[in-house]
């Protein structure tokens, strides 16, 4: 109730259309209701043919049927075929007036949920943009996915359900109850025990629903990351031959999902019969009782009719909330999981008072960095760099040594868990991100292009600028000689995650799109091993313009990088071991010498 609660706050800017509803609400179960007590009269004419035509209403309004007769005129009053037409007449008049403002209310509610679905998505991604890689590396695609579509898509229908159904059927119903007691209050004291009886699996059933529904919608999102995970791995599926491994795995998933739909259909198919043997059987017992005590000549035919025919629609709305209340529990069951996402405290924040950090100037200094993944085993130790502006900075290591977990602290994709890392001697936990961010240009070595046109593409995260300064960045990226190629030059689009193109103009796409940024800090991780000579050169040339003038990290694998660098950094195992220039590291014939000797030799080819 309270994940509900906190939903209704997103319908406050509804208000509006909400009471408007409601109010179309309480008219169409007060109009149900009176057309349920105006079936008393017809019954009273059919079942009284051959005596003086009447007009019996209900209970309290018994005395006011033959007033209204009387003021009727005489031919009227005593046909009562006329009068038959008469009070069908109003009944239909009753049931277009409930019609339209059903219509009313049904739209109405629809606008509200939908509009607050829209709300929620937005703010749920809107925060989905304020987390860490972090949260996206521990978090699978499809689940984050999942909880934006089934889950949101879950909490607007059950609040659909409880706007269009939980506030019409109880309303409904009490007007209905209202009429039997008008009819005949001792028989409605008599079935007065139905209710309960009617009420108990629908809160009982109820309960059930939510916690199989948490169950279902976990499954939901196992199943989606599954097929984003293989789609998006597509490749490796195909060249592995995994294909009936992952239809075998997808077939488990899929089952499961499929139990837990079983597991909520019996409770929800059970619902409405429950609830119907039960109001049949008191329906049939009421029409036993009536007819009983219509024998005995304590009670009129057509208000045992009217009464009984009642009850049969009192029970309509019964059901329903019984099985909305279903419906609103396995939303409920979304809603948790939307607010688990806007409850989630993002790990890398912006302090409150933080500052706009202006252009770089001096430098990015480490001072005694340690970090450590979710496992708690320190990836970096005690790592101290002073780069200063302008310098090029190569750091080289085995695989696994921790140099893409260095650098990547410095857009603060992660924070430190011990140390500080400053920019103009500003710790950088207090700088905006966006002014942080906005100082870096990272070519890493999966590159991420959107689908979308290059231009695009190279303008992502600058918006400012022109097409002739487009077209300098791909010139200095090495990249218009291939794109002058393409149909549409620029203008052409590249398929998701760029598969159209080579993995060397890739990269130099993604140069130019640094190169457009212009940051002073320049991240580079490098990853020519994959291209072919002629490409290396192009993209290593991009690299090289692409570095002038600022401060450059670079994960080295070639031996002309790091020959040029001002500082090579060596690490293992996440610690600095070495530091200098290739020649001076070279001479004390330690750790890099024997890198040297294993690695970079090997793949300078062009050296
Ligand atoms: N998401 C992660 N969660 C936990 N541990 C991680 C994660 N990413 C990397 N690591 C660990 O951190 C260590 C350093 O990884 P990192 O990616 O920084 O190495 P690297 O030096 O860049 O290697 P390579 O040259 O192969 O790219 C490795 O031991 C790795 O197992
Ligand atoms: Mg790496």
């Amino acid at each position: 109730m309270r994940d509900l609660r906190r939903l209704l706050r997103y319908v406050r800017p509804y208000r509006g259309r909400i009471v408007v509803a409601i109010f179309a609400t309480v008219l169409v179960s007060a109009l149900s209701a009176i057309s349920a007590g105006a079936m008393q009269p017809i019954f009273g004419l059919v079942f009284h043919v051959g005596s003086a035509p009447r007009l019996s209403l209900p209970g309290p309004f018994r005395d006011l049927g033959p007033k209204l007769l009387n003021r009727l005129p005489e031919s009227f009053a005593s046909d009562p075929i006329m009068l038959l037409s008469v009070v069908a007449l109003f009944l239909l008049l009753g049931v277009i007036l409930r019609g339209i403002f059903a219509y009313l209310q049904t739209y109405l509610m629809n606008y509200v949920a939908w509009a607050m679905m829209r709300d929620v998505r937005d703010d749920v991604y809107a925060k989905l943009h304020t987390f860490s890689v972090g949260y996206f590396r521990r978090t699978p695609t499809g689940e984050v996915m999942s909880r934006l579509t089934f889950d949101v898509d879950l909490s607007g229908g059950s609040l659909l359900m409880f706007f269009g159904s939980f506030l019409k059927e109880p309303f409904t119903a009490v007007g209905l109850l209202v009429v039997l007691f008008l009819i005949s209050w001792p028989l409605a004291i008599i079935a007065l025990p139905c209710i309960p009886m009617a009420v108990y699996p629908i809160v009982k059933f109820g309960k059930k629903m939510r916690v199989r529904g948490t169950v279902i919608q976990e499954r939901r999102a196992e199943l989606n990351t599954l097929i984003q995970q293989t789609v998006s791995g597509i490749r490796i599926v195909r060249a592995f031959a995994m294909e009936s491994y992952e239809r075998l795995r997808f077939a488990q998933k899929n089952a499961g999902l499929f139990r837990a739909a079983m597991r909520i259909t019996r409770v929800d198919a059970l619902t409405s019969p429950v609830i119907e043997v039960l109001g049949f059987g008191g329906v049939l017992f009421m029409v036993w009782l009536g007819g009983y005590l219509v024998v005995r000549g304590f009670i009129l035919p057509e208000e045992v009719m009217t009464f009984v025919v009642t009850l049969g629609l009192f029970f309509q709305p019964v059901r329903k909330i019984g099985k909305m209340n279903n419906a609103l529990q396995q939303g409920l069951a979304g809603v948790r999981r939307i607010f688990e996402v806007m409850d989630t405290v993002p790990d890398v924040q912006e302090i409150p008072e933080a500052t706009t950090l202006p252009r770089m100037q001096e430098g990015v200094t480490f001072r005694e960095v340690s970090f450590a993944y979710d496992d708690d085993r320190d990836v970096l130790k005690d790592v101290s760099i002073s780069a200063r502006m302008g310098e090029l900075v190569a750091i080289v290591g085995p695989s696994g040594a921790g140099k893409s977990t260095l650098v990547n602290l410095i857009p603060r994709f992660d924070d430190p868990t011990a140390g500080v890392i400053e920019i103009d001697g500003i710790n950088i936990r207090r700088l905006t991100l966006k002014s942080l961010r906005e100082q870096i240009g990272m070519v890493t070595q999966e590159i991420i292009l959107f689908d979308d046109t290059i231009f695009n593409n190279v303008v992502y995260g600058r918006q400012d600028v022109s097409p002739d300064q487009v077209h300098q960045a791909l010139m200095v990226a090495n990249a218009l000689e291939f794109i002058e190629k393409l149909p549409q030059g620029v203008d052409t689009r590249i398929g998701e995650d760029g598969v159209r193109l080579s993995g060397g103009q890739r990269q130099r796409i993604a140069i130019a799109r640094a190169v457009v940024k212009d940051p002073p800090i320049l991240i580079l991780d490098e990853a020519t091993s994959s291209l072919d000579a002629e490409s290396e050169e192009m993209v290593q040339e991009a690299l090289d313009r692409l570095m002038e003038r600022r401060t450059t990290f670079v994960i080295a694998h070639r031996l002309s990088t790091v020959r040029r660098a001002d500082k090579v950094l060596v690490m293992h195992d996440g610690r600095i071991v070495e530091r200098g220039t290739h020649e001076e590291l070279l001479a004390c014939g330690g750790a890099y010498a024997r890198l040297y000797q294993t690695q970079l030799v090997g793949v300078g080819r062009q050296d």
